[in-house]
């Protein structure tokens, strides 16, 4: 049962990484994109329907079985869940302020500079990157 938990947590957060990967790279074409023009107004469809039928399912489920196989392991007596953790929560955060930034869109604000998106870009990598390491690798 626990590998099958186990299984379909890494599902859902690969599904969750994807869309985290990809919808700040389509802000940063977005964000040069004429208002009210049709390249805009398709960015708005895809960032609408990536957010809601593809990153929060993903990131919903990830916490389902991540807690699950915390539960079944005790990994909150172990140094390497904590970290984890904590920047599993910066990148639930993340994920919320993207909801912020498709709303933004859907109201045709430019607010934010194509820079400003090429830069979110890199977080959602960086904090996988030492996710992952945190969980194989179990350092401490
Ligand atoms: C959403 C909240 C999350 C919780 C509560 C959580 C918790 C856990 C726990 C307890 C395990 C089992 C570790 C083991 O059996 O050794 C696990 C496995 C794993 N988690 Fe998470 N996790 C979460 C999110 C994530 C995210 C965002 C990523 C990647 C970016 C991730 C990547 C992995 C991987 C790759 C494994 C398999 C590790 C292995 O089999 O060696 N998790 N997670």
């Amino acid at each position: 049962m626990y590998e099958w938990v186990k299984a379909l947590h890494v599902i859902s957060v690969i599904a969750w990484m994807a869309g985290l990967l990809y919808l700040p790279r389509l802000m940063v074409y977005h964000a040069v994109s004429a208002p009210g023009s049709e390249q805009s107004e398709t960015f708005k469809v895809m960032e609408r329907r990536l957010l809601k039928a593809i990153m929060t399912p993903a990131m919903l489920s990830s916490w389902l079985f991540g807690l699950w196989t915390m539960w079944e392991i005790q990994a909150w007596q172990q140094g390497w869940f904590h970290v984890k953790l904590l920047l599993v929560v910066v990148m639930s955060a993340f994920h919320g302020f993207c909801a912020v930034w498709v709303r933004e869109f859907a109201a045709d604000s430019r607010r934010r500079k194509q820079r400003f998106f090429r830069f979110m870009n890199e977080i959602p990598t960086l904090l996988m990157v030492v996710i992952v390491i945190m969980v194989v690798v179990k350092p401490f």
